[in-house]
């Protein structure tokens, strides 16, 4: 495509890293409607800790705007706003009908509009196009054409970065496909896979998500199981895995605005055509309830060791959804705490990736500097952040009063060094 220009609407987990790669090569416009957001990234800092401030230098060509006369000179737009679910756990497509709004706004003849926001299978076609159609006053595939690439990329994870991740590529005519196919694999090292239409790769993307979800339920049910039957699941799973085609998944808290949300948007496409998923629905069921299954699990621990529940100080480390990055969003460890303070114990939250601020706004938990020694009956190790991994467990049983419960539900330390795991 000659004189692509390239605008990247949402600058979050996603947008972020995707601009700065098209950034070091074509003129890009990093273009998000939360201004705080752009001037941090003006100012050359990503809190998300995706891409660090050097790397942000390298992106000479991107720029950054929250207006719309800047996106007029774009010929590309590719979308990456949040695509949530409301409180019925149904698909929240407000940020996605904004965004194509805006496009719609600014759309001309030839441009293309992708879409990278993980949705259910048909969202692209019958959900945005109409918004562009009806604000533009253009024709789909006469006028503007499509493409829908799904993100692959995992928040704190440095090994699988953007360029490495082979990338599923779509495009609403044939021509349309090739050329947004050609776009990303100028950027992704790791090269791209053509999907055969725009509602397949939308549901490719689901279901990888749905496929986790779903195993993890699985790998959940089994520790229930096996803890009624007082056999240690990690052993288990060891032993299991030995077998080529055993899958290694762990049990644990399933959260994060990613695995823990997308299966809903396949489930409401499903309900929409009639069809009512039940392994799916199932998994979330379970999974959505570990949680409170963790926190009575303890609360029974702490009474086996005769540690009086009411009042009780309870330490709970990490609080972000997964180990080493400062996301909240969506996070279960909240779920624990809840559930732990419905017992009547005054819960210590301490994670040292997270900004206090946003724990305090989002889940009105003010988390603790720095945790005291000896003054915990029961520790909970949340999240397998390196810090707790690199204490061990005989600095993290000096948090603990002489008496006390330890619960790793993520298998941080070796199994005899714990009271109780997942
Ligand atoms: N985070 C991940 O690891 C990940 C991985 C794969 C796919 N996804 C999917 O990618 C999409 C984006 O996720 P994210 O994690 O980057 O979200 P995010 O919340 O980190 O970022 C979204 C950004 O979009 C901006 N935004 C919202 N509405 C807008 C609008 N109308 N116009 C312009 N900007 C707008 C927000 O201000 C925010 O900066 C979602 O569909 C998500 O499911 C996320």
């Amino acid at each position: 495509m000659q004189n692509t220009h390239i605008a990247i609407i949402g600058l979050g987990y996603v947008g972020l890293p995707l601009a700065v790669e098209f950034g070091k090569q074509y003129p890009t416009l990093g273009f998000d409607i939360n201004t705080a957001r752009l001037a941090e990234l003006q100012q050359g800092h990503d809190s998300t800790l995706e891409v660090d401030d050097y790397e942000l230098t390298e992106a000479r060509h991107l720029t950054y705007s929250s207006s719309l006369d800047d996106l007029k000179a774009c010929n590309v737009f590719i979308v990456t706003v949040p695509t949530p679910i409301n409180e019925h756990k149904q698909p929240d497509l407000t940020p996605l009908i904004k965004a194509s709004e805006t496009i719609g706004k600014v759309l001309k003849q030839g441009d293309i509009v992708i879409y990278e926001s993980t949705v259910y299978p048909g969202a692209t076609e019958e959900d945005c196009v109409p918004v562009l159609e009806r604000v533009s006053g253009l024709t789909f595939n006469q006028d503007f054409f499509c493409g829908y690439s799904p993100e692959r990329i995992n928040p704190g994870d440095k090994e699988h970065r953007v360029t490495t991740i082979l990338k599923v590529t779509s495009g609403s005519t044939p021509e349309i496909a090739d050329t947004v196919d050609q776009l990303y694999r100028s950027v992704i090292t790791a090269g791209t896979y053509k999907a055969s239409s725009i509602k397949v790769a939308e549901a490719a993307k689901v279901i990888e998500n749905t496929q986790r979800d779903v195993n993890i339920g699985l790998i959940n049910e089994l520790a229930l199981i096996f803890n009624k039957l007082g056999i240690d699941t990690e052993e288990v799973l060891k032993a299991a895995g030995t077998k080529w085609n055993f899958l290694p998944f762990r049990p644990g808290l399933v959260g994060g605005h990613c695995i823990g949300v997308d299966p809903y948007y396949l489930t409401h496409k499903a309900q929409s055509v009639g069809y009512h998923p039940e392994i799916i629905l199932a998994g979330r069921r379970l999974n959505d309830g570990m949680g409170a299954y963790v926190a009575s699990q303890l609360v029974k621990a702490m009474l086996k060791k005769r540690i009086h529940v009411e009042g009780a100080r309870i330490l709970v480390m990490g609080l972000t959804f997964k180990e080493n990055c400062p996301d909240l969003r969506n996070t279960k460890v909240v779920n624990i705490v809840d559930e732990l303070k419905d017992y009547g114990v005054q819960v210590d939250c301490y994670d040292p990736w997270i900004n206090p601020e946003e724990a305090e706004h989002e889940y009105s938990i003010s988390p603790i500097s720095a945790p005291a020694a000896g003054e915990y009956d029961a520790i909970v190790l949340a999240v397998s952040h390196k810090q707790f991994t690199d204490m061990g467990a005989k600095q993290i049983r000096a948090l603990g009063k002489g008496t006390h419960v330890l619960y790793d539900l993520k298998y941080i330390l070796p199994a005899e060094a714990s009271d109780l795991r997942l």
